[in-house]
């Protein structure tokens, strides 16, 4: 964990990239001690920038074989490399510039980036993980289509995913094989995923409303082929249930899951390839209670929600991840109501907010669903980021009403599809849709703290009159005197 103060991140600086990526091309190949990663990025500049500014990307522990700006191989001091970023000068607003680097997986002990977890290889790549995989501009409002070719030793690693639909596959020289996936849906590095191992499949199909079928596969280790049924039936009704409650229809051909043993975050939403942390999809009647099960179920389909909100529509920056986690598990929250006993998922959330997020809250640590800095963004994925979060779009929902609420996210999906936004643009669409103004309601994303409300009444028989009368404050928190 950083914690020194050197590199404080502010929303308040917030700057667009000076280039973007538009394409992005990975050959990933895996060898025992190394990996090979050759990606072509397809860079843009931002038209709103004059000159050619140098480009900085992130990359962290990247061994450089070579680096090439269009046809040109750079050598130093044409590029340089240091403090986990690469800088070089582009010669043209378009350019292509194709590197070639070793990483080294199995030593990766961060979790982040590419890993080995048990015999498999895997990624996991929010917040800032990509830049372990290779040189890239790795923030959330560069969204690139991605294709990604996996090359591995097909006895060690039979299956070879990455995000998308599977365009390509077929052996290789010293028994090796290859896949190719490619996601036709621009996204952010964060989203990003790999995965190579030796696993067993679960299939099944989703129909979609409009009658695509989909195919569906969780993919674990042979010992736990047993554990997957819950799963599939869980995302199945997510998947049914989205469709019905906000109108949103999957759009890739397959949805995979893969059951990781070591995964730093209980399951991460990457495009058409969610990675589970094995307790939070794994389970079978013999060994698993029922508060097991109904944990699997919320977090599959948290974990499938955010294929629209989340991936579809993005976050622009790290200091917008309550717009993309309040939403997410506010829906979640609504799709175990639904499907269970809301009354009972509704006491549950309250000890959850009281016992985790009040506390939290009321402590050091405490800070706003939206902070305004940051050293280190894994320090804010937070039960104030994610339960407070929700509770924020709870009330906007009980505000204007479920009719406007479902007008209003469709307004938001329609409008932001394939964009990097801000919960700025969020709240936007609900008064939009509402006309009610949340000028005030907005102070809820940068206050912290919990609000005390007091309530005191009183009745005057003489002019039967009574009357209620309700005073609020907030205490002070750390930076919010
Ligand atoms: N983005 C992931 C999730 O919320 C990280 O935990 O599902
Ligand atoms: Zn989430």
């Amino acid at each position: 964990m950083k914690t020194d103060n050197a590199n404080i991140i502010r929303l308040k600086d917030y700057k667009k990239p000076d280039y973007t990526i538009t394409q992005t091309d990975l050959t990933i190949k895996i060898f025992d001690q190394y990996t090979q990663v050759e990606s072509t990025l397809y860079f843009t500049k931002n038209n709103e920038v004059s000159g050619l500014p140098e480009l900085s990307l992130n990359g962290i522990d990247q061994a450089i074989q070579s680096i090439h700006l269009d046809e040109r191989e750079l050598f130093e001091p044409s590029y340089r490399y240091e403090n986990e970023v690469l800088t070089l000068q582009p010669t043209a607003e378009n350019f292509i510039l194709k590197s070639i680097t070793h990483i080294h997986p199995n030593k990766n002990t961060s979790l982040e980036g590419l890993y080995q977890s048990g015999t498999m290889i895997c990624s996991q790549c929010e917040a800032e993980g990509f830049r372990k995989i290779t040189f890239y501009l790795d923030r959330p409002d560069v969204m690139a289509v991605f294709t990604t070719h996996i090359e591995a030793n097909r006895k060690q690693y039979p299956v070879l995913l990455s995000n998308g639909n599977p365009i390509d596959q077929g052996e290789l020289a010293d028994e090796r094989h290859f896949a190719t996936w490619h996601d036709p849906f621009p996204k952010p590095s964060y989203l990003f995923a790999a995965v190579a191992g030796d696993l067993v499949r679960h299939d099944d199909v989703f129909v979609t409303q409009s009658g695509r079928e989909v195919s569906l596969r969780i993919f674990a280790e042979a010992h736990n082929a047993h554990k997957t049924d819950f799963a599939i039936d869980s995302l199945k009704r997510s998947m049914s249930w989205d469709e019905k409650r906000y109108g949103r229809e999957y759009d890739l051909d397959i949805f995979m899951i893969v059951a990781s043993d070591y995964f730093n975050m209980g399951a991460m939403e990457n495009k058409g390839l969610n990675i589970f942390n094995s307790a939070a999809v794994l389970a079978s009647p013999e060994t698993s209670n029922d508060a097991r099960f109904d944990r699997i179920e919320a977090i599959v389909a948290h974990e499938y929600f955010h294929n629209w909100s989340g991936n579809r529509v993005t976050c622009r920056d790290w200091f917008q991840l309550t717009l993309k986690e309040g939403l997410t598990v506010y829906r979640d929250s609504q799709f175990t109501a639904d499907t269970h006993n809301a009354a009972v998922k509704r006491i549950s959330d309250v000890e959850d907010l009281k016992s985790a997020q009040f506390s939290e809250d009321a402590g050091p640590n405490a800070h706003p669903i939206q902070p305004q800095e940051y050293v280190e963004i894994n320090n804010f994925y937070t039960a104030t980021v994610y339960e407070k979060g929700a509770e924020i779009i709870r009330m906007i929902n009980t505000i204007i009403g479920d009719e406007n609420f479902r007008k209003g996210t469709d307004l938001y999906f329609d409008t932001f599809d394939g964009q990097a936004v801000t919960t700025e643009d969020f709240v936007g669409c609900m008064e939009k849709v509402s006309s009610v103004d949340f000028t005030q309601f907005k102070r809820w994303y940068v206050q912290a703290g919990t609000p005390t409300v007091d309530v005191s009444e009183s009745y005057d028989a003489g002019t039967q009159t009574y009357q209620l009368s309700f005073k609020q404050h907030c205490k002070p928190t750390p930076n919010q005197p």
